[in-house]
């Protein structure tokens, strides 16, 4: 018995629960992954300047990451079923994708702030759309009100959404680089934090670093840490470029964050446009300004420790083109 009259009990931090869940067995070592390694890409890890990796998931199918969460999530439910989901687009267009290759009927709630090329996507995947609000954490109140029979799939706050996004990422990441091992920086774009979470379960104990990125303007997961509480709602968030980042982080994936991410690092908007133009350039990479913040980061001085690598996870190519040519137009 502990000094207290409990019985002494074993720490078990938030990255050795998401290891030891079902959804882990699922995803990471069982037939769920195998679903999302068949209905998605493997991309591309491309050498930029100075030698920094960019993992290009804009090449992935939907123009981002967010199909791999999407597919892992819904193989599990089973066809014929329906769901809603809430997203500033991305994450809509990976469940309106996965619901079709998987049978599921899927309806989408998009604030207004969700771009153009994102809400044509979402109609074209077949997916019902709905448009309510004027920021993703209002999208999402809307889509639980709607939910009634209907699943409702979260965009990060679901542990098979969090693997299949950011586990699938990392293992086929590590495997593409030869391991990433201590010394070696991993930089990914924080929104609700899944990525971020996903990557961080799959990369604990190699002594990789990883750090995470926000807008300034809108920086939930640093607020977070410094109030060292999840903020579970996120009023104060304004508004930037990086659509796919803004609205609240979920008290899961702040934990995880908490133990896995070194910090989060803030970019500014002037900085975000910048490294688009500069992907299209040297990279002849099309980013998306949620993505961008990563090489952002790294273009700002972030620094890997002497002899390690930078890998910068490029999410998304979701861009209108204008905000494209604007940026591209400096
Ligand atoms: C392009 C892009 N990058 C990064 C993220 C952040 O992912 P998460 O919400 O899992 O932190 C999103 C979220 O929608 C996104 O669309």
């Amino acid at each position: 018995m502990g000094a207290s009259g409990t019985p002494p009990s074993e720490h078990v931090g938030a990255i050795d629960r998401l290891r030891e869940s079902d959804a882990w067995r699922d995803v990471i070592e069982g037939e769920t992954g195998r679903r999302v390694r068949e209905l998605t890409r493997r991309t591309p890890v491309i050498e930029g300047p100075s030698g920094v990796l960019v993992k290009a998931e804009g090449l992935q199918r939907t123009g981002s990451f967010k199909a791999r969460g999407a597919v892992a999530k819904l193989a599990t439910l089973g066809p014929d079923r329906g769901v809603v989901t809430a997203s500033a687009g991305n994450h809509g267009l990976g469940v309106a994708y996965a619901a079709r290759a998987l049978g599921l009927r899927a309806t989408v709630v998009v604030s207004e702030m969700a771009p153009d090329v994102k809400r044509r996507g979402i109609e074209a995947l077949g997916a019902r759309l709905l448009v309510h609000g004027s920021g993703y954490d209002e999208a999402e109140a809307r889509a639980r009100e709607l939910a009634g029979d209907a699943v409702f799939v979260s965009g990060f706050d679901d542990e098979h959404v969090m693997l299949g996004n950011g586990g699938t990422t990392a293992l086929e990441l590590s495997e593409q680089v030869g391991g990433l091992g201590p010394g070696d920086l991993v930089v990914i774009p924080v929104g609700g934090g899944g990525l971020a979470s996903g990557i961080g379960a799959v990369l604990a104990g190699s002594g990789a670093r990883l750090v995470g990125v926000e807008p300034r303007a809108n920086r939930a997961m640093h607020a977070s840490f410094e109030a060292g509480a999840a903020l579970t709602s996120y009023p104060e968030g304004g508004p930037t470029l990086a659509e796919g980042l803004e609205g609240a982080v979920a008290e899961r994936t702040y934990e995880v964050c908490r133990e896995a991410l070194e910090g989060v690092v803030l970019v500014e908007e002037d900085r975000i446009r910048a490294a688009i133009a500069r992907a299209y350039r040297e990279l002849g990479l099309i980013l998306e300004p949620s993505a961008a913040v990563s090489l952002a980061a790294v273009w700002d001085g972030l620094t890997a420790a002497d002899g390690g690598r930078f890998v910068c996870i490029a999410t998304g190519s979701n861009i209108d083109p204008d905000l494209l040519d604007d940026c591209l137009r400096g």
